[in-house]
């Protein structure tokens, strides 16, 4: 029998920044899809892995991608017909990840098939494309690199600084005295049925007229003449900005400074990427009032989801029970366990 692990992710600082080539600083969590399995001649698996529990048999003879129409089949489907050669397993996916929540429970997942379907775990880059392919196809969404990066590169105890535009990722220590805290905002959703992919055409958009990210500053935002890209072009050049200088607070061991510019995020996240909701702002503001929250924001695609507090240590169990949250723990990233 062979298991595998796939982790889902919560983003520090740097959302709605990957598609047009920028920075986030997301971990690991200790979440995760896992998936049991042994050598068959077809692929045969059950999971309650994502919202449609279902038992499932897919032919390796033929190629049905689209015929069915669940999520979680789409996913089998999108990942096996993306591979060269996938393997015939018997099985069963489990998960500790809240569907929808804005953790990455559909990238973890993909990557979790991946693995089980007998990609090499060592080609990291080519698991990272392959997964966000697969998402690609199975859902719609023309969604980005972060989530795969840090599902695939996670080191426990540490964020990675993830560069979508060169698909890399490098870890940095979490300083020991901060924990991380999550709260869902209580509206679950499927990025398909939020204006995702409006919010990444808005930034292309807004990329081509400053001429892209690499040299793009302020200044050359406010020069765009329509206001909506304007605003579009600032979230990414600031937000681009704030990944370096958490790593760099993380680096200093500086709590207050990583938290002001997770607050600063959010305000971005809310008046110039506008996908923020009444509900995550006021967890936000809630949050940040209390004693031992350095700073918080909404974490991942947003429009609901969930909120994420960078917090000390020894008030991490206090505010998650206040607010019906949960202590993360930055965790290793996917793996062959056995
Ligand atoms: C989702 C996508 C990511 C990224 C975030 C927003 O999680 O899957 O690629 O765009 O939203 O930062």
């Amino acid at each position: 029998m062979t298991v595998v692990v796939a982790p889902g992710r919560v983003n520090l600082i740097g959302d709605h920044t990957d598609y047009v080539g920028g920075l986030a600083m997301p971990c690991a969590i200790d979440l995760a899809v896992t998936a049991t399995f042994d050598a068959a001649d077809d692929i045969e698996l059950t999971s309650d892995a994502t919202a449609e529990p279902a038992a499932f048999t897919f032919p390796l003879a033929e190629d049905q991608l689209g015929v069915e129409p669940t999520t979680w089949r789409r996913l089998v489907y999108a990942v096996a017909s993306l591979m060269d050669a996938p393997r015939g397993v018997r099985g069963r996916l489990t998960t500790t990840l809240p569907i929808g929540a804005g953790l990455s429970s559909s990238a973890a997942c993909t990557i979790a098939l991946a693995l089980t379907l007998g990609f090499d775990p060592a080609d990291r880059r080519g698991l990272v494309l392959l997964a966000q392919a697969s998402e690609q196809k199975a859902t719609g969404v023309p969604s980005g690199v972060l989530d795969q990066l840090a599902i695939v590169y996670s080191e426990a105890g540490h964020a990675c600084v993830v560069d979508a535009n060169a698909v890399t990722a490098t870890t940095v220590p979490i300083p020991d005295d901060l924990a991380i805290v999550v709260i869902h905002s209580g509206h679950a959703r499927a990025l398909s049925d939020t204006p995702y992919a409006q919010r990444r055409a808005e930034a292309e958009r807004a990329m081509a007229e400053v001429g892209g990210l690499a040299d793009a500053t302020v200044a050359d935002a406010l020069a765009i003449p329509e206001p909506l890209l304007r605003r579009r072009a600032r979230h990414v050049i600031t937000e681009n900005h704030r990944v370096q200088a958490m790593a760099d607070a993380f680096a200093r061991n500086d709590a207050k400074q990583a938290g002001a510019l997770m607050l600063e995020s959010h305000a971005s996240l809310r008046k110039d990427a506008e996908v923020s909701t009444k509900d995550l702002d006021q967890l936000v503001d809630a949050l940040s009032t209390r004693r031992g929250v350095y700073g918080a924001r909404l974490t991942g695609a947003g429009f609901g989801g969930s909120a994420v507090a960078l917090v000390a240590v020894d008030v991490a169990g206090e505010i998650a029970g206040t607010f019906g949250g949960r202590v993360v723990i930055p965790s290793a990233g996917a793996r062959v366990v056995s």
